[in-house]
């Protein structure tokens, strides 16, 4: 594969990771569906039984379709490795399984995603691994947290609930004083804005389901990393048996190649219609990383040079269940299901008060999540609009 590292990440995004050349000039990798994987001879079959093996001994190992995918991540993060596991909560769990043993203390932020809270608290108490939280605005003070048995703080920024935004590199700065290690969930921004490794982050996180397969129809989490990291994080993969099928690795590297282009309608989308929601009466407070009234915005502009299409607001008051009920059920182009980052637009209730332990959240309003598709921004304002006007209509009744 050529290594397009010197090359933009606009660029990497198009070209890592394929070599159409040694396919036929076929431009996209093959897909091969394999669990057997043969060797021509016993020294050969010995040989791919050997730790530093480079080429394929069984489909659970990766194929050539893992990795022109895995190796189009690691490039596009020029990072030395990156593995593709299930799903993007296979990535957070594997890459903090990869850094702990019983008797070690973890940091997590407050506003993580919910499944990797419970991940914590429930899972990792059980083997004897403690998680403290932590507020997400911490940055250096992060420090006065550390136990003598901390060994990982696991980030994600901005928090994909309500969007405050971490100063990482303060956060990693004081971890690696300690010898300990930073993990980041980076789905939010992508290797497209957030250049997570020269911000001091060890192992990064992605949710492929989102924006890299980009169309609502693959599961699939990716762990990039450097050095022993790389290594242990696909070691700990390995021992799980975590494997991502071959079509859905042909559509995550195929996702890539427009991931760009995508990202940019999303967040044009997102900041305009997060804009328009300020002006909004119903509105008390919009959740987006580039406005300046968002938690951790200046550290957004100074660490970040761009925003995807999630963000959340906040209604002024607890509306009626009915109200809301017919300002949502009536949206024509704002679905309501789990998940972001396809070409559609979604919109569900969020509750931030259930989800955090070492932060207040005292807001009465209604928290919506928004995830702005590629629709034209008039109707998606136009249909939001109506729906707002839907909710005000049933609660002067
Ligand atoms: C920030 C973030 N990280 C990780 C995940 C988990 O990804 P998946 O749904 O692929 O398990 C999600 C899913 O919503 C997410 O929002």
């Amino acid at each position: 594969m050529p290594n397009n590292s010197s090359k933009r990440a606009r660029t990497n995004f198009v070209h890592a990771g394929r070599s159409p050349h040694d396919n036929h000039g076929v431009v996209n990798p093959p897909v091969y569906h394999a669990s057997t994987i043969l060797q021509p001879s016993l020294d050969a079959f010995e040989k791919a039984r050997t730790p530093d093996w480079k080429g394929y001994r069984y489909g659970r190992r990766g194929t050539p379709t893992t990795r022109a995918f895995e190796e189009a991540v690691a490039n596009i993060y020029s990072a030395q490795g990156a593995v593709a596991v299930s799903s993007g909560l296979a990535a957070v769990t594997n890459s903090i399984l990869a850094c702990v043993k019983p008797g070690d203390h973890i940091l997590m932020t407050d506003n993580v995603y919910g499944p990797a809270r419970n991940f914590s608290t429930g899972f990792l108490t059980r083997f004897g691994i403690e998680t403290t939280f932590f507020d997400p605005l911490i940055a250096g003070n992060i420090k006065n947290l550390f136990k003598k048995n901390t060994v990982a703080v696991y980030t994600e920024s901005p928090g994909s609930q309500t969007f405050e935004v971490s100063d990482i590199p303060a956060i990693a700065a004081a971890t690696h004083e300690i010898g300990a290690t930073v993990l980041m969930d980076n789905t939010w921004a992508s290797a497209l804005y957030f250049d997570a490794f020269s911000k001091g982050v060890d192992i990064v996180i992605e949710a492929v389901t989102k924006y890299i397969c980009g169309h609502s129809d693959v599961m699939m989490g990716i762990i990039v990393a450097n050095n022993d990291w790389a290594m242990a994080t696909r070691e700990m993969a390995q021992v799980h048996g975590n494997v991502s099928g071959p079509d859905d690795l042909y559509l995550a590297q195929r996702g890539l190649r427009t991931m760009a282009v995508r990202m940019e309608q999303n967040q044009k989308n997102g900041i305009e219609l997060a804009a328009w929601l300020e002006g909004r009466p119903e509105v008390k407070q919009v959740l987006h990383p580039a406005l300046p009234s968002n938690p951790g915005h200046e550290i957004w502009k100074r660490d970040f040079s761009g925003a995807s299409g999630l963000f959340s607001f906040i209604l002024k008051e607890n509306y009626q269940r009915a109200a809301l009920a017919a300002m949502l059920d009536g949206l024509e182009l704002y679905g309501m299901g789990a998940s972001w980052g396809g070409f559609e637009s979604l919109i569900i209730p969020a509750s931030p008060k259930d989800y955090r332990t070492a932060t207040d959240w005292d807001e009465r309003g209604q928290v919506l999540r928004v995830h702005a598709g590629l629709e034209d921004i008039d109707d998606l304002i136009d249909d939001l609009g109506a729906g707002l006007d839907r909710l005000t209509d049933l609660s002067s009744v």
